[in-house]
């Protein structure tokens, strides 16, 4: 993974250049809720804006179905420019003709901004035709979209074949980071894993058990693992249709790695305001649901923590929006800023908890990566990357 082809190696001045960025951010009421990615984007932008090049910027903006009213590129291009300090030109399409025209009418010295790229139904399926358009609009292709680097996508490997392709500063430095999980780890090497859904995280887990020395576990999926191992979780989200294959994860070679809650916080409904209490994990009451992993849970993770040498940590602990169930985030987010070991933090929501903690500085790299991470810590081959250079 060293001999990414990066940035330096490229002269752009009086070129074209496509930047795949990831700036899938969330949005509220239609302005950016969270700009971080834009941030995390920026340095490679601007360094190509001022060596003299004429840069397009490209990306996807949620889940949409085609063209969507509410996930137009617009917030976020402005976005772009306040931070920046350009103006950027935001277009209406992804490509074409008219896109094509458009960006060679721009001046040498313009920052565009195309339209959200799953908006056009090429893009999911790395259609030829729209790789094609993507790579009329430009002379060379820069990838810095590490967040989307496990898609196969039109504008992330169609187009990488297509034009001399490298690796943005920013794919770059994620790779680098990774790597020192993924390669050769310091060990102790503890992995913390949470958010709702098990079933979005049982072939992580079992791709990441062998690789790790422990793995903690809270979050809305733990409760399925509580499950399997044959408690009551009460109201709390479990995913049933699982847990015949999270039982046969846990009991399996490297089953004894995982570390589950010993208590966690219940609440009586599903709202910041419910009441709560906190309750052992074997014995959560009928009616009840768990929300957070409680303080005997935050002192057991912490320990281990504190002995790590590697961590990476995805997925929150609890419902960490509402205060009532903030305290397991804080605590697992609060031991990995301490430890004295290589921290990497990775998903929007644990980004989110560790910038709202102001933490964020206290680990050793934040990650713009979400799922792409996650892959590529299980040593899969991530297509936007093995793409590029070709
Ligand atoms: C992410 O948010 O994880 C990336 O932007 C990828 O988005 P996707 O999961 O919709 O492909
Ligand atoms: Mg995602």
């Amino acid at each position: 993974m060293t001999d990414l082809p990066t940035l330096d190696s490229l002269d752009v001045a009086g070129r074209t250049v496509l930047v795949r960025a990831d700036l899938n951010v969330p949005l509220d009421h239609g302005a950016v809720a969270d700009d971080f990615r834009i941030v995390a984007s920026l340095p490679t932008i601007t360094k190509l804006h001022e060596r003299g090049a004429k840069v397009v910027v490209c990306s996807h903006l949620g889940r949409p179905k085609g063209p969507d009213p509410a996930l137009v590129m617009d917030p976020v291009a402005r976005r772009l420019g306040e931070l920046g300090g350009f103006p950027v030109i935001k277009l209406d399409a992804v490509a074409g003709p008219e896109v094509t025209a458009a960006v060679k009418a721009a001046p040498q010295d313009a920052v565009i901004m195309l339209e959200n790229t799953r908006f056009e139904p090429g893009e999911k399926a790395n259609d030829p035709a729209l790789a094609d358009g993507l790579a009329a609009l430009a002379d060379v292709f820069v990838n810095d979209a590490f967040g989307s680097a496990h898609r196969a996508h039109a504008s992330t490997v169609g187009v990488a074949e297509r034009l001399p392709s490298v690796a943005g500063d920013l794919l770059r430095a994620e790779v680098e980071a990774l790597s020192r999980l993924l390669e050769d780890p310091a060990r102790p090497y503890v992995v913390v894993l949470g958010g709702a859904k098990i079933s979005d995280k049982l072939g992580v887990m079992r791709q990441l058990l062998p690789r790790v020395d422990m793995m903690l576990v809270g979050g809305g999926m733990c409760f399925t693992l509580l499950a399997a191992k044959g408690y009551e979780v009460g109201a709390s989200l479990l995913e049933e249709s699982m847990i015949i294959e999270v039982g046969s994860l846990l009991v399996s070679e490297h089953g004894d790695k995982i570390l589950l809650p010993t208590d966690v916080v219940v609440a009586e409904r599903f709202a910041a305001d419910a009441p709560h209490r906190v309750v052992a994990a074997t014995q959560i009451p009928e009616g009840t649901m768990g929300l957070d992993i409680g303080p005997e849970t935050v002192t057991r993770f912490s320990e281990v923590l504190g002995t790590a040498a590697s961590v990476f940590w995805n997925g929150p602990m609890g419902v960490f929006e509402w205060e009532a169930f903030r305290a397991g985030t804080a605590g697992v987010a609060r031991a990995v800023a301490d430890s004295s070991g290589f921290t990497v933090i990775g998903g929007g929501d644990s980004v989110a908890a560790i910038r709202m903690l102001g933490l964020e500085n206290e680990v050793s790299h934040v990650s713009s990566g979400g799922g792409a991470g996650l892959e590529m810590l299980e040593g899969k081959t991530l297509p936007g990357i093995a793409a590029l250079g070709r």
